[in-house]
């Protein structure tokens, strides 16, 4: 058999991954999530949540993937010969799949406002919802948005492993991190913007309820990409030295950070312009935003400029890598399994997701009132299958899969790379108390929530 391809560099590794992990989920999702669940204390039960869970997930995911080097439909029939297990990477698969073709649409939005604002338009038009409801409602520009961005993940795709997925994050990466820094700065030089931090600093307590809590963990598995086979896809080109846990353990800070720095940029603005609720909903970033960049620099038209198109390049950055690392399992399997040369491989997976994503992106306007199952629009349907139900059964199956079903000395090889690292005690014992009992329990109490009307 030919050699398999792996990423080239420790920081490569790390770089990829939180490529996954960083996206809309962090830009868009979490400062909607902050808003709607009351601030400060949402975040720190968030930060919870990714300690607790989202780091001993990640790290299992990454034991799946690294210890067979290869995608997820097959990576389980190896560890599980014979068993119901593929079903767990096959679906893992197939989520990857659905989430790529509904989440394009809305990086496709996201491009959309990224040319309005280098043309001017974000910083100049006079109704920012009329402008959202009217460009998302109609037939054309959503559907060619999705297909471009789906392009642009399909160019780097097919370039492979460490050509194209490993070359483009160690760009985009980096870039993205720098564009934050800045548009924190610019944030919080806005006059008034001191109550948007004590909102994002200030816990109240109060508004802890077990609502914010399963959100909370809703939010970190969603962020953090576990679950799916996106990341046991990716540890499946690890190196045989990459820490796990540190890696598992790098990339949440980096997510986190991310999240919480969203969150300084978006509040201290809005609450400087004052005139915007903080809990303005998924419209946030699309509606008020433009709002914000327009009131904030009245008198000083190219600061706003710079501000909303900087802030669209960042959301842009951010769903492509993780576009890229929903397109890689499909592509990988259809590689493997069915011998498809990487160019066919990923063709077919931007096709399909093309006409996915037309069907998803059009469920706004001319296909509002087509209603699939559970009088869902399509793209609200895609949302609740892949987000709702796969992504915890995913999540809740993996743990049982690492904690219960493989054998004890196979994670701790794979943790202790062949035992060459030495950990303290506490940590395994910590790490396979979370995996086999924190982490399914507190899934199932997430899913039987969502479930109850
Ligand atoms: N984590 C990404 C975000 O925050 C989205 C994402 C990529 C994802 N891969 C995933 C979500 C797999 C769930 C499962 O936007």
């Amino acid at each position: 058999m030919e050699k398999r391809a792996t990423f080239g560099s420790k920081l490569g590794i790390i770089l990829v991954s939180a490529g996954s992990a960083v996206g809309l989920g962090n830009v868009w999702r979490f400062p909607t999530e902050v808003g709607a669940n009351g601030g400060a204390a949402f975040i720190l039960v968030y930060i919870l949540c990714v300690i607790l869970l989202g780091v001993p997930l990640m790290t299992a995911e990454f034991i799946v993937g690294r210890n067979t080097h290869q995608n997820p439909f097959d990576a389980y029939r190896t560890l599980a010969p014979g068993t119901a297990w593929v079903f767990q990477g096959g679906m893992g698969v197939f989520a990857a799949w659905f989430i790529l073709s509904y989440y394009s649409v809305v990086a496709g939005w996201t491009l959309q406002y990224l040319i309005s604002a280098v043309m001017g338009r974000v910083t100049t038009m006079s109704d920012s919802a009329a402008y959202f409801t009217e460009f998302t409602q109609s037939a054309w520009m959503p559907v060619v948005m999705t297909a471009v961005v789906l392009l642009m993940s399909h160019w780097v795709i097919v370039r492979g492993v460490q050509a194209g997925i490993e070359k483009y994050s160690k760009l985009m990466m980096p870039l993205l991190l720098l564009i934050i820094a800045v548009l924190v700065v610019g944030s919080f030089a806005m006059p008034g913007s001191s109550d948007g931090l004590r909102f994002l600093l200030k816990p109240d307590f109060s508004k802890l309820d077990g609502g914010v809590l399963l959100s909370a963990m809703g939010q970190a598995f969603f962020s953090l990409s576990v679950g799916m086979g996106c990341l046991c896809t990716y540890a499946s080109y690890f190196t045989d030295d990459a820490r796990l846990l540190k890696t598992a353990g790098s990339v949440a800070l980096i997510d986190t950070m991310v999240a919480v720095m969203s969150g300084f940029i978006i509040f201290p603005a809005v609450f400087s312009v004052q005139t915007v609720a903080p809990d303005a909903g998924p419209g946030l970033v699309f509606i008020t935003l433009p709002s914000v960049f327009q009131m904030a620099f009245e008198n000083v038209p190219l600061v706003g400029w710079f501000f909303a198109v900087m802030f669209y390049l960042l959301l842009l950055l951010a769903a492509l890598t993780s576009m890229m690392s929903l397109h890689e399992p499909v592509t990988a399997l259809f590689i493997e399994r069915f011998r498809l040369s990487r160019r066919t491989a990923t063709s077919v997976v931007t096709l399909s997701c093309i006409a996915l994503g037309t069907v998803c992106a059009l469920s706004f306007g001319p296909l509002k009132d087509v209603r699939f199952l559970f009088g869902l629009t399509f793209f609200d349907f895609f949302d609740f299958l892949s987000a709702k139900i796969i992504m915890p059964l995913g999540g809740f199956l993996l743990s049982i899969f690492v904690g219960w079903y493989l054998p004890r000395n196979l994670v701790i090889k794979e943790l202790t790379n062949n035992h060459k690292l030495r950990f303290p005690r506490w940590l395994f014992v910590s790490f396979f108390f979370l995996i086999r009992w924190v982490a399914p329990l507190a899934i199932m109490a997430i899913f039987i929530n969502e479930l109850l009307p």
